[in-house]
Protein backbone atom coordinates (compact mmCIF):
# COMPACT_ATOMS: atom_id res chain seq x y z
CA UNK A 1 0.00 0.00 0.00
CA UNK A 2 1.23 3.50 -0.89
CA UNK A 3 2.24 6.14 1.87
CA UNK A 4 3.91 9.04 2.41
CA UNK A 5 6.42 9.74 4.28
CA UNK A 6 6.54 11.55 7.33
CA UNK A 7 7.63 15.87 6.35
CA UNK A 8 8.68 16.50 10.06
CA UNK A 9 11.82 14.54 11.88
CA UNK A 10 11.73 13.93 15.62
CA UNK A 11 13.52 15.40 18.17
CA UNK A 12 12.23 14.37 21.52
CA UNK A 13 10.33 11.45 22.41
CA UNK A 14 7.57 10.01 24.98
CA UNK A 15 8.14 6.48 25.82
CA UNK A 16 5.40 4.26 25.54
CA UNK A 17 4.90 0.94 27.14
CA UNK A 18 4.48 -2.31 25.66
CA UNK A 19 2.14 -5.00 27.88
CA UNK A 20 0.89 -8.31 28.00
CA UNK A 21 -2.40 -9.62 26.88
CA UNK A 22 -2.92 -11.30 30.82
CA UNK A 23 -2.00 -7.85 32.06
CA UNK A 24 -4.18 -5.67 29.34
CA UNK A 25 -7.47 -8.36 30.35
CA UNK A 26 -6.81 -7.75 33.65
CA UNK A 27 -7.04 -3.80 33.43
CA UNK A 28 -10.29 -4.22 31.03
CA UNK A 29 -12.03 -5.93 33.61
CA UNK A 30 -11.19 -3.72 36.35
CA UNK A 31 -12.39 -0.64 33.40
CA UNK A 32 -15.49 -2.79 33.74
CA UNK A 33 -14.94 -2.63 29.63
CA UNK A 34 -14.80 0.88 28.84
CA UNK A 35 -12.25 1.94 26.82
CA UNK A 36 -12.38 5.77 28.52
CA UNK A 37 -11.88 4.10 32.19
CA UNK A 38 -8.82 2.64 31.00
CA UNK A 39 -4.99 4.45 32.54
CA UNK A 40 -3.12 6.15 29.33
CA UNK A 41 -0.20 4.46 30.65
CA UNK A 42 -1.45 0.91 29.67
CA UNK A 43 -1.91 2.12 26.83
CA UNK A 44 0.89 1.61 23.73
CA UNK A 45 -1.40 3.09 20.82
CA UNK A 46 -3.95 5.34 21.93
CA UNK A 47 -6.51 6.15 19.17
CA UNK A 48 -9.45 7.29 21.63
CA UNK A 49 -9.37 10.69 19.80
CA UNK A 50 -7.51 13.09 18.03
CA UNK A 51 -8.23 15.92 20.47
CA UNK A 52 -5.85 17.53 22.09
CA UNK A 53 -3.09 14.77 21.48
CA UNK A 54 -1.19 16.94 18.70
CA UNK A 55 2.77 16.90 18.66
CA UNK A 56 3.65 20.53 18.97
CA UNK A 57 6.66 21.66 17.08
CA UNK A 58 9.61 22.59 17.62
CA UNK A 59 8.54 26.95 16.60
CA UNK A 60 5.38 26.41 18.78
CA UNK A 61 7.42 25.02 21.55
CA UNK A 62 9.96 28.24 21.39
CA UNK A 63 6.61 30.25 20.35
CA UNK A 64 5.71 29.25 24.23
CA UNK A 65 8.73 30.93 25.89
CA UNK A 66 7.17 34.40 24.29
CA UNK A 67 3.98 34.22 25.99
CA UNK A 68 2.82 37.53 27.15
CA UNK A 69 0.78 37.38 30.32
CA UNK A 70 -0.73 40.09 30.86
CA UNK A 71 -4.32 39.83 31.66
CA UNK A 72 -5.84 42.67 29.09
CA UNK A 73 -4.26 43.69 25.74
CA UNK A 74 -1.61 40.46 25.82
CA UNK A 75 0.67 40.72 22.68
CA UNK A 76 -0.04 37.05 22.53
CA UNK A 77 -4.14 37.30 21.66
CA UNK A 78 -2.86 39.97 18.94
CA UNK A 79 -0.79 37.61 17.31
CA UNK A 80 -3.49 35.19 17.42
CA UNK A 81 -6.02 37.25 16.18
CA UNK A 82 -3.71 37.96 12.99
CA UNK A 83 -3.18 34.15 12.39
CA UNK A 84 -6.72 33.75 12.84
CA UNK A 85 -8.11 36.68 10.51
CA UNK A 86 -5.26 35.36 8.03
CA UNK A 87 -7.29 31.66 8.12
CA UNK A 88 -11.00 32.37 8.67
CA UNK A 89 -11.17 35.77 6.48
CA UNK A 90 -13.04 37.09 9.22
CA UNK A 91 -12.60 39.90 11.51
CA UNK A 92 -13.65 39.39 14.81
CA UNK A 93 -12.10 36.68 17.22
CA UNK A 94 -12.63 35.12 20.73
CA UNK A 95 -10.35 32.85 22.47
CA UNK A 96 -12.00 29.91 24.43
CA UNK A 97 -10.15 27.47 26.84
CA UNK A 98 -11.87 24.92 24.47
CA UNK A 99 -13.98 23.80 22.04
CA UNK A 100 -17.27 22.93 24.01
CA UNK A 101 -17.29 26.68 25.36
CA UNK A 102 -17.03 28.25 22.19
CA UNK A 103 -20.16 25.94 21.18
CA UNK A 104 -21.85 27.04 24.54
CA UNK A 105 -21.37 30.82 23.47
CA UNK A 106 -22.69 29.67 20.02
CA UNK A 107 -25.97 27.58 21.41
CA UNK A 108 -26.36 30.61 23.72
CA UNK A 109 -26.72 33.34 20.36
CA UNK A 110 -27.97 31.00 17.76
CA UNK A 111 -30.29 28.30 19.73
CA UNK A 112 -33.61 29.36 20.58
CA UNK A 113 -36.50 27.38 22.43
CA UNK A 114 -38.87 25.21 20.60
CA UNK A 115 -37.06 26.41 17.84
CA UNK A 116 -35.14 23.78 15.55
CA UNK A 117 -31.27 23.83 15.01
CA UNK A 118 -30.45 21.69 11.22
CA UNK A 119 -26.93 20.36 11.03
CA UNK A 120 -25.03 17.62 8.97
CA UNK A 121 -24.53 15.76 12.12
CA UNK A 122 -24.40 18.19 15.07
CA UNK A 123 -21.37 17.47 17.33
CA UNK A 124 -22.29 16.24 21.02
CA UNK A 125 -21.23 19.78 22.55
CA UNK A 126 -23.20 21.92 20.63
CA UNK A 127 -26.01 19.44 20.56
CA UNK A 128 -26.37 19.12 23.92
CA UNK A 129 -26.21 23.12 24.64
CA UNK A 130 -28.70 23.92 22.61
CA UNK A 131 -30.97 21.03 24.09
CA UNK A 132 -30.24 22.43 26.79
CA UNK A 133 -31.32 25.94 25.88
CA UNK A 134 -34.65 23.68 24.75
CA UNK A 135 -33.79 23.86 21.24
CA UNK A 136 -34.89 21.21 18.55
CA UNK A 137 -31.19 19.71 16.80
CA UNK A 138 -31.78 17.51 13.24
CA UNK A 139 -29.19 15.78 11.36
CA UNK A 140 -29.99 16.10 8.06
CA UNK A 141 -26.67 14.73 6.60
CA UNK A 142 -27.25 13.20 3.09
CA UNK A 143 -28.43 9.52 3.37
CA UNK A 144 -25.00 8.01 2.03
CA UNK A 145 -23.61 9.65 5.10
CA UNK A 146 -25.79 7.45 7.68
CA UNK A 147 -24.98 4.39 6.15
CA UNK A 148 -21.83 2.82 7.34
CA UNK A 149 -22.40 0.43 4.41
CA UNK A 150 -22.86 2.55 1.59
CA UNK A 151 -20.69 3.18 -1.59
CA UNK A 152 -17.62 5.46 -1.26
CA UNK A 153 -18.73 9.03 -2.22
CA UNK A 154 -16.20 12.43 -1.69
CA UNK A 155 -18.45 14.53 0.37
CA UNK A 156 -20.70 12.15 2.80
CA UNK A 157 -20.76 15.04 4.97
CA UNK A 158 -23.23 17.53 3.13
CA UNK A 159 -26.54 18.68 4.39
CA UNK A 160 -29.24 17.04 2.39
CA UNK A 161 -30.94 20.22 0.56
CA UNK A 162 -34.30 18.67 -0.10
CA UNK A 163 -34.78 18.30 3.65
CA UNK A 164 -33.73 21.75 4.77
CA UNK A 165 -35.79 22.89 2.42
CA UNK A 166 -39.02 20.38 3.81
CA UNK A 167 -38.56 21.55 7.31
CA UNK A 168 -38.61 25.52 5.72
CA UNK A 169 -42.20 24.54 4.11
CA UNK A 170 -43.60 22.48 6.52
CA UNK A 171 -42.60 24.47 10.02
CA UNK A 172 -41.75 28.22 8.36
CA UNK A 173 -38.44 29.59 8.60
CA UNK A 174 -39.24 31.50 11.54
CA UNK A 175 -38.90 28.12 13.41
CA UNK A 176 -35.24 27.49 12.33
CA UNK A 177 -33.22 29.58 14.13
CA UNK A 178 -29.49 28.48 12.97
CA UNK A 179 -27.91 26.52 10.25
CA UNK A 180 -24.80 24.63 11.47
CA UNK A 181 -22.38 23.02 9.13
CA UNK A 182 -19.92 20.62 10.94
CA UNK A 183 -16.61 20.17 8.71
CA UNK A 184 -15.12 17.50 8.88
CA UNK A 185 -18.55 15.60 9.78
CA UNK A 186 -17.21 13.89 13.37
CA UNK A 187 -19.87 11.54 13.52
CA UNK A 188 -19.89 10.06 10.63
CA UNK A 189 -16.20 9.13 9.47
CA UNK A 190 -14.73 12.49 9.24
CA UNK A 191 -16.39 12.85 6.30
CA UNK A 192 -15.77 16.20 4.31
CA UNK A 193 -18.61 18.94 3.12
CA UNK A 194 -18.17 20.38 -0.21
CA UNK A 195 -17.75 23.67 -1.25
CA UNK A 196 -20.83 23.36 -3.30
CA UNK A 197 -22.88 22.07 0.22
CA UNK A 198 -21.56 24.93 1.82
CA UNK A 199 -22.51 27.30 -0.73
CA UNK A 200 -26.36 26.14 -1.35
CA UNK A 201 -27.15 25.45 2.05
CA UNK A 202 -26.17 29.50 2.77
CA UNK A 203 -27.86 30.37 -0.31
CA UNK A 204 -31.15 28.77 0.65
CA UNK A 205 -30.59 29.73 4.83
CA UNK A 206 -30.44 33.54 3.43
CA UNK A 207 -33.42 33.52 1.49
CA UNK A 208 -35.10 32.60 4.93
CA UNK A 209 -33.12 34.66 6.97
CA UNK A 210 -31.53 32.35 8.77
CA UNK A 211 -28.03 32.42 10.22
CA UNK A 212 -25.72 30.00 8.71
CA UNK A 213 -22.42 29.10 11.53
CA UNK A 214 -19.62 26.44 10.95
CA UNK A 215 -18.24 23.93 13.81
CA UNK A 216 -14.24 24.19 12.22
CA UNK A 217 -12.86 21.45 14.67
CA UNK A 218 -11.45 20.02 11.18
CA UNK A 219 -11.00 22.99 8.99
CA UNK A 220 -8.25 22.65 7.48
CA UNK A 221 -8.40 18.58 6.71
CA UNK A 222 -12.56 19.58 4.69
CA UNK A 223 -10.33 22.42 2.83
CA UNK A 224 -8.23 19.37 1.97
CA UNK A 225 -10.64 17.07 1.10
CA UNK A 226 -12.34 20.06 -1.39
CA UNK A 227 -8.90 20.90 -3.06
CA UNK A 228 -8.22 17.22 -3.65
CA UNK A 229 -12.34 16.54 -4.39
CA UNK A 230 -13.95 19.24 -5.46
CA UNK A 231 -13.78 20.55 -9.37
CA UNK A 232 -12.17 23.93 -9.56
CA UNK A 233 -10.24 24.04 -6.53
CA UNK A 234 -7.15 21.50 -7.62
CA UNK A 235 -5.09 25.55 -7.61
CA UNK A 236 -6.42 26.79 -5.06
CA UNK A 237 -4.46 26.84 -2.01
CA UNK A 238 -5.64 26.05 1.61
CA UNK A 239 -6.20 28.86 2.69
CA UNK A 240 -7.69 30.39 -0.31
CA UNK A 241 -10.28 27.93 0.60
CA UNK A 242 -11.23 27.93 4.02
CA UNK A 243 -11.54 31.98 3.53
CA UNK A 244 -14.20 30.94 1.20
CA UNK A 245 -15.73 28.20 3.17
CA UNK A 246 -16.36 30.86 5.57
CA UNK A 247 -17.42 33.43 3.27
CA UNK A 248 -20.58 31.86 3.25
CA UNK A 249 -21.26 31.92 6.93
CA UNK A 250 -21.71 34.24 10.20
CA UNK A 251 -19.88 32.93 12.45
CA UNK A 252 -17.65 29.37 13.94
CA UNK A 253 -16.36 27.92 16.71
CA UNK A 254 -13.19 25.87 16.98
CA UNK A 255 -12.24 23.74 19.22
CA UNK A 256 -8.46 24.13 18.54
CA UNK A 257 -7.40 20.57 20.03
CA UNK A 258 -7.60 19.13 16.39
CA UNK A 259 -6.05 21.01 13.46
CA UNK A 260 -5.20 23.81 15.44
CA UNK A 261 -2.13 21.70 16.65
CA UNK A 262 -2.45 22.54 20.22
CA UNK A 263 -3.24 20.74 23.06
CA UNK A 264 -5.91 23.16 24.97
CA UNK A 265 -7.78 25.68 23.51
CA UNK A 266 -11.18 26.75 21.35
CA UNK A 267 -12.16 30.02 19.17
CA UNK A 268 -15.59 32.01 18.34
CA UNK A 269 -15.29 33.78 15.23
CA UNK A 270 -17.48 35.90 13.77
CA UNK A 271 -18.35 39.04 11.13
CA UNK A 272 -21.61 39.80 12.63
CA UNK A 273 -20.45 42.59 14.94
CA UNK A 274 -23.28 42.78 17.45
CA UNK A 275 -23.22 39.20 17.94
CA UNK A 276 -19.69 39.08 18.96
CA UNK A 277 -20.33 41.55 21.23
CA UNK A 278 -22.85 39.59 23.25
CA UNK A 279 -20.03 36.98 22.78
CA UNK A 280 -17.32 38.96 24.53
CA UNK A 281 -19.93 39.38 27.28
CA UNK A 282 -20.11 35.24 27.80
CA UNK A 283 -16.48 34.89 27.54
CA UNK A 284 -15.60 37.52 30.27
CA UNK A 285 -18.25 35.54 32.53
CA UNK A 286 -17.42 32.26 31.65
CA UNK A 287 -14.08 31.92 30.23
CA UNK A 288 -12.18 35.07 31.27
CA UNK A 289 -11.04 38.79 29.96
CA UNK A 290 -11.24 38.99 25.99
CA UNK A 291 -7.78 38.87 25.21
CA UNK A 292 -7.22 35.44 26.71
CA UNK A 293 -10.53 33.57 26.57
CA UNK A 294 -9.43 31.36 29.84
CA UNK A 295 -6.06 30.14 28.23
CA UNK A 296 -2.81 31.36 29.24
CA UNK A 297 -0.67 33.78 26.76
CA UNK A 298 1.74 30.88 26.16
CA UNK A 299 -1.45 29.12 24.63
CA UNK A 300 -2.41 31.88 22.46
CA UNK A 301 1.33 31.88 21.05
CA UNK A 302 1.20 28.37 20.43
CA UNK A 303 -2.10 28.52 18.56
CA UNK A 304 -0.90 31.14 16.52
CA UNK A 305 1.79 28.95 15.34
CA UNK A 306 -0.35 25.83 15.09
CA UNK A 307 -3.15 27.29 12.66
CA UNK A 308 -0.74 27.98 10.23
CA UNK A 309 1.34 24.52 10.44
CA UNK A 310 -2.53 22.87 10.25
CA UNK A 311 -2.96 24.87 6.90
CA UNK A 312 0.29 23.86 5.39
CA UNK A 313 -0.25 21.20 2.17
CA UNK A 314 3.06 19.43 3.21
CA UNK A 315 1.70 18.83 6.55
CA UNK A 316 -2.04 18.21 5.16
CA UNK A 317 -1.00 15.41 2.47
CA UNK A 318 1.12 13.51 4.66
CA UNK A 319 -1.75 13.70 7.18
CA UNK A 320 -4.69 12.66 5.27
CA UNK A 321 -2.83 10.17 3.46
CA UNK A 322 -1.47 8.34 6.70
CA UNK A 323 -5.06 8.01 7.87
CA UNK A 324 -5.93 6.96 4.54
CA UNK A 325 -3.01 4.21 4.51
CA UNK A 326 -4.48 2.91 7.30
CA UNK A 327 -7.75 2.54 5.61
CA UNK A 328 -6.31 0.59 2.53
CA UNK A 329 -4.38 -1.74 4.86
CA UNK A 330 -7.32 -2.85 6.52
CA UNK A 331 -10.13 -2.98 3.22
CA UNK A 332 -7.12 -4.99 1.68
CA UNK A 333 -7.62 -7.44 5.13
CA UNK A 334 -11.42 -7.41 4.26
CA UNK A 335 -11.66 -5.38 7.32
CA UNK A 336 -14.93 -3.62 6.84
CA UNK A 337 -14.70 0.76 7.00
CA UNK A 338 -16.77 3.78 6.20
CA UNK A 339 -15.73 4.89 2.18
CA UNK A 340 -13.96 6.67 1.67
CA UNK A 341 -11.40 6.98 4.52
CA UNK A 342 -12.14 10.61 6.10
CA UNK A 343 -9.80 13.16 7.45
CA UNK A 344 -8.78 12.16 11.23
CA UNK A 345 -9.54 8.26 11.21
CA UNK A 346 -10.70 4.98 10.23
CA UNK A 347 -13.88 3.98 11.20
CA UNK A 348 -14.92 0.63 11.23
CA UNK A 349 -18.34 -0.42 10.67
CA UNK A 350 -19.30 -2.65 14.00
CA UNK A 351 -22.13 -4.10 11.85
CA UNK A 352 -20.33 -5.62 9.26
CA UNK A 353 -17.22 -6.55 11.14
CA UNK A 354 -19.69 -8.82 13.77
CA UNK A 355 -22.77 -9.54 11.63
CA UNK A 356 -23.75 -12.17 14.47
CA UNK A 357 -23.71 -9.57 17.76
CA UNK A 358 -27.13 -7.52 17.15
CA UNK A 359 -26.47 -4.01 17.66
CA UNK A 360 -28.16 -3.98 21.56
CA UNK A 361 -25.01 -5.95 22.33
CA UNK A 362 -22.91 -3.11 21.28
CA UNK A 363 -20.51 -4.76 18.68
CA UNK A 364 -18.32 -1.89 17.95
CA UNK A 365 -17.60 -1.58 21.72
CA UNK A 366 -17.14 -5.77 21.39
CA UNK A 367 -14.77 -4.73 18.65
CA UNK A 368 -12.94 -1.37 20.74
CA UNK A 369 -11.99 -4.35 23.69
CA UNK A 370 -11.05 -6.63 21.31
CA UNK A 371 -8.40 -4.24 19.97
CA UNK A 372 -7.31 -3.15 22.97
CA UNK A 373 -7.11 -7.19 24.50
CA UNK A 374 -4.97 -7.97 21.38
CA UNK A 375 -2.67 -5.19 20.74
CA UNK A 376 -2.62 -2.38 23.48
CA UNK A 377 -4.35 -0.41 20.83
CA UNK A 378 -7.09 1.85 22.25
CA UNK A 379 -10.06 3.31 19.61
CA UNK A 380 -13.83 4.64 20.66
CA UNK A 381 -16.56 3.54 20.11
CA UNK A 382 -19.40 5.37 18.31
CA UNK A 383 -22.12 3.55 17.84
CA UNK A 384 -25.34 1.89 19.98
CA UNK A 385 -23.67 3.22 23.32
CA UNK A 386 -22.57 6.60 22.77
CA UNK A 387 -25.15 7.85 20.01
CA UNK A 388 -28.59 5.28 21.53
CA UNK A 389 -30.90 7.28 23.29
CA UNK A 390 -33.95 6.63 24.70
CA UNK A 391 -37.72 6.74 24.07
CA UNK A 392 -39.15 10.03 26.18
CA UNK A 393 -42.37 8.21 26.52
CA UNK A 394 -41.60 4.81 26.68
CA UNK A 395 -37.87 4.92 27.54
CA UNK A 396 -37.15 1.99 25.29
CA UNK A 397 -33.68 2.10 23.51
CA UNK A 398 -33.34 3.89 20.11
CA UNK A 399 -30.31 2.68 18.41
CA UNK A 400 -28.17 5.07 16.03
CA UNK A 401 -27.79 4.87 12.41
CA UNK A 402 -24.20 4.85 12.69
CA UNK A 403 -22.67 1.79 14.21
CA UNK A 404 -18.83 1.89 14.26
CA UNK A 405 -15.51 2.06 15.49
CA UNK A 406 -13.84 4.96 15.63
CA UNK A 407 -9.81 4.75 15.23
CA UNK A 408 -8.93 8.43 15.38
CA UNK A 409 -5.42 9.44 14.64
CA UNK A 410 -3.46 11.73 16.40
CA UNK A 411 -1.75 14.28 14.56
CA UNK A 412 2.00 14.44 14.07
CA UNK A 413 2.41 11.72 16.29
CA UNK A 414 2.52 8.24 15.64
CA UNK A 415 4.08 6.84 12.56
CA UNK A 416 3.61 4.52 9.61
CA UNK A 417 5.06 1.50 12.01
CA UNK A 418 2.51 2.29 14.46
CA UNK A 419 -0.26 2.42 11.67
CA UNK A 420 1.00 -1.48 10.53
CA UNK A 421 0.13 -2.49 14.25
CA UNK A 422 -2.97 -1.40 14.00
CA UNK A 423 -3.92 -2.74 11.06
CA UNK A 424 -2.50 -6.30 11.42
CA UNK A 425 -4.58 -6.32 14.89
CA UNK A 426 -7.26 -5.67 13.67
CA UNK A 427 -6.48 -8.28 10.97
CA UNK A 428 -6.28 -11.05 12.97
CA UNK A 429 -9.26 -10.29 15.06
CA UNK A 430 -11.20 -10.12 11.97
CA UNK A 431 -9.86 -13.59 11.12
CA UNK A 432 -10.93 -14.82 14.13
CA UNK A 433 -14.46 -12.77 14.33
CA UNK A 434 -16.77 -15.93 14.74
CA UNK A 435 -15.51 -16.17 18.10
CA UNK A 436 -16.27 -13.15 19.85
CA UNK A 437 -19.64 -12.84 21.39
CA UNK A 438 -21.67 -9.66 22.43
CA UNK A 439 -21.44 -7.16 25.77
CA UNK A 440 -24.29 -6.29 27.85
CA UNK A 441 -24.30 -2.61 29.34
CA UNK A 442 -24.45 -2.72 33.36
CA UNK A 443 -24.29 0.84 34.36
CA UNK A 444 -24.58 4.10 32.95
CA UNK A 445 -25.18 7.26 34.29
CA UNK A 446 -28.23 9.33 34.60
CA UNK A 447 -28.33 11.36 31.05
CA UNK A 448 -27.85 9.09 28.45
CA UNK A 449 -26.07 10.95 26.09
CA UNK A 450 -23.09 10.97 28.02
CA UNK A 451 -23.16 7.34 29.20
CA UNK A 452 -20.40 6.30 26.93
CA UNK A 453 -17.61 8.00 29.69
CA UNK A 454 -18.67 6.26 32.42
CA UNK A 455 -20.72 2.94 31.41
CA UNK A 456 -20.27 -0.47 32.68
CA UNK A 457 -20.01 -3.50 30.38
CA UNK A 458 -20.14 -7.41 30.74
CA UNK A 459 -18.82 -9.82 28.62
CA UNK A 460 -21.33 -12.78 26.83
N1 LIG B 1 -16.88 20.12 17.62
C1 LIG B 1 -16.42 18.98 17.07
C2 LIG B 1 -16.72 18.66 15.66
C3 LIG B 1 -15.64 18.10 17.84
O1 LIG B 1 -15.18 16.96 17.28
C4 LIG B 1 -15.34 18.43 19.19
C5 LIG B 1 -14.55 17.53 20.03
C6 LIG B 1 -15.85 19.63 19.70
C7 LIG B 1 -16.62 20.46 18.89
C8 LIG B 1 -15.61 20.05 21.12
O2 LIG B 1 -14.34 20.53 21.29
O3 LIG B 1 -13.24 18.98 22.93
O4 LIG B 1 -12.30 21.26 22.42
O5 LIG B 1 -14.37 21.03 23.74
N2 LIG B 1 -14.30 16.32 19.71
C9 LIG B 1 -13.46 15.37 20.41
C10 LIG B 1 -13.50 14.03 19.73
C11 LIG B 1 -13.69 15.31 21.88
O6 LIG B 1 -12.96 13.06 20.29
O7 LIG B 1 -14.04 13.92 18.63
P1 LIG B 1 -13.51 20.43 22.67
Amino acid sequence: QFMIAEPFRIKMVERIKKTTKEERQQWLKQARYNAFQIKAENVYIDCITDSGTSAMSSEQWSALMLGDESYAGSKSFYKLEASVQDIFGMPFVQPTHQGRAADYIMAKLYAKEGKYAIGNMHFDTFRGNAEVLGALAVDYVVDNGKDTASPPHPFKGNIDLGKMQSLIDEKGAENISVVIITVTCNNNGGQPVSMQNIREVSNLAKRHNIPVVIDAARLAENAYFIQQREEGYKHKSIKEITREMFSYCETATMSSKKDGLVNIGGLFVSRNEEVFIMAQQLAIVHEGFITYGGLSGRDLEALAVGLQEGVDEQYLEYRINQVKYLGDLLKEKGVPIIEPTGGHGVYVDGRRFFPHIPQKEFPSQRLVVALYEEAGVRAVELGACAFGSKDKETGEDIYPDIEAMRIAISRRVYTNSHINVIANALGEIYKNRDQYKGMKLVYEGPITSLRHFTAGFELY
